[in-house]
């Protein structure tokens, strides 16, 4: 089965997002939605949806392209169009009798071993294809999406005993490949996996934050980091997926399960939950929620509701001794703690954690379907057998017993045990029902250095960094600073890994498991570095920077950068100086070094010249390379995905997009590999630059901006040091290019005038406090 055309039905929240994450996969979408009532146009439910979405922040669709991908179009006139599509989702609202007149229609037009699929959240697969045929019950499954579809990487699959098990396996392998979602299978039980732990963990969360008489703040603080779940917490959490789907959630859930369900016992009806939904106090989308922003007389002041009272006042940040314990001693301090954040963590995560362990093989096949659900669903970093092993399943059994609580008989098979997962062999192991390990097996094209290391030591390694042997004559060079920040030891063990990859690998692949590919230059060391004014160690660090990425791409060896999330600054520098980048299509790639005063000086703008010129598909000439880098590093401009970077100029079209991020250093170490044979490192280039010419039409491309008040005093001052650069200096002419060293000292000299001057060091100290730019 190869999926070449999708239908989607229903044009919602949902069905719209499913849609563009399609249409970003490189596959045409028919999006379909109904004919509203005296409607001119018949298609403009679904053609609203797209223009909204084009529109949106954050964006469902990773380019430009991918909108065009989308046509829009409505049930009545196009459902006959589906039969050309491979693959058809219905999102509709969820209504039983709705979806099931929907599918009869789609029965009726849909090519013979097309899937269906149903995006419900609550609704059971066996309820679904009551009536139906059994041809279209073999063919249909559920695929519950997680909101935002692009973002949210869990998709859940709920299958049947009528579905042939090459079906499944097909459809699977194209959304965890394709769309790049972790794909979990569920059983058809209420809620599916994430939901139905999720939501329980919510109601516990808010019903003993009341009982207890803690803040949202002190509830919200003692649920979220320590615990590795999102700050955000529970109350936070809620405001921004809207207060009014709770009762909604809740009761869906309540009507399906067993009245001895463990769920069933701790909801309880909230009544200022009630009130805040009567009044529009929705969340983010409505008046505010459980937190708002009160700018009544023009301040910005965050408060928080008191759950008593439901009155507002300004946001306290917790004090708590648990809170700081966390910090040392993470969840099991937390939890362990005796003062009321403690006992708090410890009541709902306790009846959380036992509830997940009472539930397999219920609602999933094994800890792992379950844990993965939580950590892609919910952004958990360790889902709940995870959490129980940090915790201590043999502690955490006996203080259940303590409380009166009941003992889950897999807890106690853990307690026995080493836990739910283990060491073993060198492989990451899980337990089984009946007290057994088995590894965790990775579908075929998932190479993870987390399971690389748990056999491995690193080929070398400092406090910064480290390089791994990932096999075939491969190696992978590893940053693991906070944000995965560039320090001198990353450069010293990065300029030493040259030298080991030439002498005993074939490849070198730079990569990380962070959240971050590189957020760039440490700046905090730049800056005390410039406070202290010492400028020659500054400016030993620019020129060593640009010495080892210049050594990096000069290497005897093709080396392969592979980015997820940022890659900015220095970070981006990296990719620019790879033979080929493979990137995860969720990569953020920037040069934003003007945002805090400065310009880029690890070869970035050098290799931005070089490669826009390079770029047969761009406007040609001596100005059109120099004017699109001065845009892009000018601005600051961050590219939002793979596609973007590629349109920007970041990445080149030759470079590959790995949509599912699990299978990133699979596909970097084969393109790595692929480039071996016959491997020439790139020789120098020439460039030829504008001078004073180019200057000058620089300047008046500045005129816009200085004309609507956008430019800064600063922003003048780097925009013309930046326009030096990139015009190749006063003495410059197209006629004689210059070689690459030139613009490197060119990069130098202007960073060395910029980092002495006090707007860019306030720029830096203000953006290391705060996270953002400062616009002075
Ligand atoms: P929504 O209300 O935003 O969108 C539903 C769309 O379906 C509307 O545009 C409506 O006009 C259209 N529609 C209704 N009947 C139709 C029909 N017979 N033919 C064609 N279009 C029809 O709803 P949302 O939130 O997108 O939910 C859709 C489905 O996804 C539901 O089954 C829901 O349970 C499920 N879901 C929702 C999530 C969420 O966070 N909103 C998360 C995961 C699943």
């Amino acid at each position: 089965m190869t999926i070449e055309h999708v239908t989607v039905i229903g044009a919602g929240v949902m069905g719209g997002g499913i849609a563009a994450q399609i249409a970003n996969a490189g596959i045409p979408v028919l999006l379909l939605d109904v004919v509203p009532e005296g409607a001119g146009n018949r298609n403009t439910v679904a053609e609203q949806a797209v223009a909204r979405m084009a529109k949106a922040d954050p964006a469902p669709f990773m380019s430009k392209r991918a909108v065009k991908r989308v046509t829009a179009g409505n049930i009545e006139d196009h459902l006959d169009q589906a039969a050309a599509s491979d693959w058809i989702v219905e999102a509709v609202v969820e209504r039983p009798d709705v979806k099931q007149a929907l599918y009869k229609k789609i029965d009726a037009v849909r090519k013979k071993g097309s899937i269906v699929s149903s995006n419900t959240s609550t609704l059971p697969r066996a309820k679904l294809v009551e009536g139906m045929p059994q041809s279209f019950a073999a063919d249909f499954l559920i695929t519950h999406f997680f909101n935002p579809p692009r973002y949210m990487r869990l998709l859940e699959v709920v299958s049947g005993a009528e579905n042939a098990a090459e079906t499944v396996a097909a459809f699977e392998d194209f959304a965890d490949r394709r769309l790049g979602k972790g794909v979990v299978e569920a059983h058809d039980t209420p809620g599916f996996i994430a939901n139905r732990i999720g939501t329980f963990w919510i109601q516990c969360a808010i019903v003993e934050a009341i009982d207890r008489g803690l803040s949202i703040e002190e509830a919200d603080a003692c649920l979220g980091r320590p615990l590795g779940i999102p700050k955000t917490g529970v109350f936070a959490l809620m405001d921004l997926v809207g207060i009014d789907l709770m009762p909604y959630v809740d009761q869906s859930l309540a009507g399906a399960l067993p009245a001895d369900d463990a769920y069933m016992k701790i909801r309880r009806e909230v009544p200022l939950i009630g009130k805040m939904i009567a009044d529009g106090y929705t969340g983010r989308k409505g008046k505010g929620g459980f937190y708002r922003l009160n700018t009544e007389g023009g301040g910005r002041v965050k408060e928080a509701i008191d759950l008593a009272s439901g009155a507002y006042a300004p946001a306290a940040k917790p004090s708590l001794e648990s809170l700081r314990a966390a910090r040392r001693g993470g969840a099991k301090a937390l939890v362990s703690h005796a003062d009321k954040g403690g006992q708090y963590a410890w009541a709902v995560m306790s009846k959380t954690l036992a509830y997940a362990a009472s539930l397999v093989p219920e609602i999933a096949n094994d800890v792992d379907a379950v844990d993965q659900a939580m950590r892609l669903g919910y952004n958990w970093k360790k889902g709940p057998f995870e959490l129980i092993d940090a915790i201590g399943p043999a502690d955490m059994a006996a203080r259940l017993a303590e409380d009166g609580a009941a003992v889950p008989a897999f807890l106690k098979t853990a307690a026995k045990a080493e836990g739910f997962y283990r060491t073993g062999e060198g492989r990451r192991q899980m337990l089984t029902l009946d007290g057994g390990y088995e590894d965790i097996v990775r579908p075929e094209g998932v190479t993870l250095l987390a399971d690389i290391k748990l056999a491995a030591k690193p080929v070398a390694r400092n406090g910064s960094d480290s390089l791994w042997d990932v096999g075939d004559g491969v190696a992978c060079f590893e940053i693991h600073t906070k944000l995965n920040s560039i320090d001198q030891e990353v450069m010293s063990l990065l300029r030493k890994s040259v030298g080991i990859v030439a002498k005993d690998f074939k490849a070198l692949v730079i990569y990380n498991e962070g959240s971050h590919f590189s957020a760039g230059a440490n700046i905090g060391l730049a800056l005390f570095a410039a406070n202290t004014a010492m400028w020659p160690m500054i400016e030993d660090l620019v020129a060593q920077g640009q010495k080892i990425y210049a050594d990096l791409k000069r290497a005897p060896f093709p080396v392969v950068a592979a980015p997820s999330g940022l890659a900015l600054g220095g970070g981006c520098e990296i990719l620019l100086h790879s033979d080929a980048v493979q990137a995860h299509a969720e990569s953020y790639i920037g040069l934003v070094e003007t945002g805090i005063g400065l310009v880029p000086a690890w070869g970035g703008c050098k290799e931005m010249l070089t490669r826009l010129a390079a770029d047969p598909k761009r406007p040609h000439g001596p100005m059109a390379p120099v004017a699109q880098a001065f845009q892009t590093i000018g601005l600051a401009d961050v590219a939002k995905s793979a596609f973007e970077a590629q349109e920007k100029g970041f990445l080149k079209a030759t470079d590959g997009v790995t949509f599912n991020r699990d299978r990133l250093l699979a596909d970097a170490k084969a393109k790595a590999l692929d480039m071996v044979e016959g491997y020439a490192p790139p020789e120098p280039v020439e460039i030829a630059l504008p001078g004073p010419a180019g200057k000058a039409a620089i300047g008046l491309a500045l005129d816009e901006f200085r004309a609507k008040g956008l430019l800064t005093p600063h922003d003048e001052t780097v925009a013309d040091v930046l326009g030096d650069v990139l015009t190749g200096g006063p003495g410059a002419d197209h006629t004689e290019p210059m070689d690459e060293d030139a613009v490197l000292k060119l990069e130098r000299a202007a960073f060395m005038r910029l980092v002495r001057t006090e707007p860019t060091l306030a720029r830096m100290e203000h953006t290391l406090e705060t996270g953002k730019p400062l616009r002075n």
